[in-house]
C-alpha cells in the first residue's frame, strides 16, 4: 500500500466557524427564555392555569432538561448532574428516558425554586460552554441545533401559558406594555391569489435544520386553489358570531359541535361581550378587540365552521406550503415584539404568511410518506404524537424570530385555542 493511496480518516468535525455560530446561537436562544421570564414574579412564574398549559419555572428547567438529558449527561465526560431529582421533574414525555411529575400537576411543583431553577440554568449553561471550549463529539452539533429549537417552541409557550394564567386571575395584568407608535390601521380588503394545480415538491429540501416530521421530501398533488390575501380578521368574526354562528349546528364538524355546546363557547377564547362591543385578554392586557386584527385564539373547529360559514374552506398544508414557495420568510413575529397579531398591510398578493398568528390548515397530522422518527429517545419528539390532530403554518406573533420556516409543521388537537391560531381561508378554483 503506498503513502499517497492511504486515505487519513480525519474525525467528523463540524468547522470551528460554524460552530462559534451555533455557540452564538444557543446563548442568545437561552439568554432570551430568562428574558421572557424578567417581567413575571416568582408567584407568577408558579402556577399552572389549565392542563395543557405549564408554569414559566417548568418551560425553563424543562428545557434545561433537555440539553442535560439528551447532550450533557451523554456527551460530556465528567459532567455532573445538577440534582438527580430534577429528570423526574422536569422530563416532559419521554418514555424512553423514564418516570415524571404529571403534566396536570406541573403547577403543584413549588419545589425546586425559581431560584434553583436560575441556578440549574446557570450550572447546565456552564456546561455547554466548556463543551464548546473542549473537543466537541460528533453528534453534539446536531443535539445542540435540536436543543435551541426545543427551546424556542418553549419560548412561544411560555408567553401563551402566561396569557392564560393572566386571563384567569381578577386583576387581568399586562405581561408588558404595548409598543408605542403603532398606528391604528385598517386590514387590506379581502382578495384571492390563484394558483395552478399539478404536482408539488413538499416537504423539508434538507437546507438547514428541520425537524424530524417535516421529512422526507415527497410529491403531493394539489388541484387548482385559491387562497386568502390576509388572516380572517376579528370584525369578519364578529359577523359569524352575530349571524348565529355559534349557534347553528349545520355550520359544524360533530365532534365541533359537542366542543362548543360542552364548553358553552360563543367566540374566541378570551373575548368577552363589553357595551355592545368586545374586549379581550391580551399580552398586553385586558383591550378592546382591534377589528381590523386577525381573528386569534380559535380551535380547529371554529376556524373550520366559519369558513363553511364563509363559503370557502381550509386550505391544505400542502396548498398552503405551495402558495409560500416564493415568498420571503419574514413576518411580524416574537423579534418584531407586538405581542399581537396586527393588521394586514395592504400590499399586493399575500400577506401575513408568516408571524401574527398560525394558521389551522384542513391536514391531519400524519407521517410523511417514508417517515422514520430520529433514533433513540428524541424519536419520541414528534412522531407519536401524529393521531387526532391537524397541522398548523406559518407562526405567530409569539414565534421566536429564525424559528419559523416554510415546511414547518406545527400542531395542535382541534379543540385547543390557546396558542396564536387564525386562520385563512381557501376555495377551489
Ligand atoms: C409542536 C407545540 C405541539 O407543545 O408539545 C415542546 C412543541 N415539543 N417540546 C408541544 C414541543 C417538545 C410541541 N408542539
Ligand atoms: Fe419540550
Amino acid at each position: 500500500m503506498s503513502l499517497s493511496n492511504t486515505v487519513i480518516a480525519e474525525p467528523r468535525r463540524t468547522p470551528s466557524s460554524k460552530l462559534t455560530e451555533l455557540h452564538d446561537r444557543l446563548m442568545e436562544t437561552r439568554r432570551l427564555s430568562l428574558a421572557l421570564a424578567d417581567p413575571l414574579s416568582d408567584e407568577d412564574q408558579v402556577v399552572q392555569a389549565n392542563d395543557d398549559a405549564s408554569p414559566t419555572k417548568w418551560h425553563l428547567a424543562h428545557t434545561t432538561w433537555f440539553f442535560e438529558a439528551f447532550l450533557l449527561k451523554r456527551l460530556l465526560p465528567g459532567y455532573r448532574l445538577f440534582d438527580e431529582t430534577y429528570e423526574y421533574c422536569f422530563n416532559s414525555y419521554y418514555e424512553a428516558v423514564g418516570p415524571r411529575h404529571p403534566r396536570p400537576k406541573r403547577g403543584l411543583l413549588t419545589r425546586p425554586t425559581a431560584a434553583d431553577v436560575r441556578a440549574y440554568r446557570a450550572h447546565v449553561d456552564e456546561a455547554l460552554v466548556q463543551m464548546f471550549a473542549g473537543d466537541m463529539p460528533s453528534d453534539a452539533a446536531e443535539i445542540i441545533e435540536l436543543g435551541i429549537n426545543h427551546e424556542q417552541q418553549h419560548q412561544e409557550l411560555l408567553l401563551t401559558d402566561i396569557l392564560s394564567l393572566f386571563s384567569a386571575g381578577p386583576l387581568k395584568p399586562a405581561y408588558r406594555k404595548a409598543k408605542p407608535g403603532v398606528s391604528v390601521q385598517n386590514a387590506a380588503p379581502l382578495a384571492w391569489s390563484s394558483f395552478d394545480g399539478g404536482i408539488f415538491e413538499v416537504g423539508h429540501d434538507g437546507k438547514g435544520f428541520a425537524y424530524d416530521n417535516e421529512d422526507p421530501r415527497h410529491e403531493a398533488l394539489i388541484r387548482p386553489f385559491k387562497l386568502a390575501n390576509r388572516c380572517v380578521t376579528n370584525a369578519e368574526w364578529i359577523d359569524f358570531i352575530e349571524d348565529g354562528g355559534y349557534a347553528t349546528a349545520s355550520l359544524w364538524l360533530a365532534d365541533g359541535w359537542n366542543t362548543i355546546q360542552g364548553q358553552e363557547w360563543q367566540g374566541p377564547l378570551y373575548f368577552e361581550e363589553a357595551d355592545g362591543g368586545y374586549m379581550q385578554m391580551s399580552l398586553l392586557g385586558h383591550r378592546p378587540v382591534d377589528p381590523a386584527a386577525p381573528v386569534t385564539h380559535v380551535s380547529y373547529f371554529e376556524a373550520d365552521a366559519f369558513a363553511r360559514w364563509a363559503g370557502c374552506r381550509l386550505p391544505s398544508e400542502f396548498e398552503w406550503e405551495v402558495a409560500a414557495a416564493d415568498l420571503p420568510v419574514a413576518g411580524r413575529d416574537l423579534g418584531a415584539d407586538h405581542l399581537r397579531p396586527l393588521p394586514a398591510n395592504a400590499d399586493d398578493g399575500l400577506t401575513q404568511m408568516f408571524g401574527d398568528v398560525w394558521e389551522w390548515t384542513a391536514s391531519a397530522y400524519l407521517p410523511y410518506p417514508g417517515f422514520k422518527p430520529a433514533p433513540g429517545a428524541v424519536g419520541e419528539y414528534n412522531g407519536k404524537f401524529m393521531c387526532n390532530q391537524f397541522v398548523l403554518k406559518g407562526g405567530s406573533c409569539a414565534t421566536p424570530a429564525g424559528h419559523i420556516r416554510r415546511t414547518y409543521r406545527n400542531f395542535f388537537y382541534p379543540h385547543q385555542r390557546w396558542q396564536f391560531t387564525g386562520l385563512r381561508l381557501a376555495a377551489d378554483a
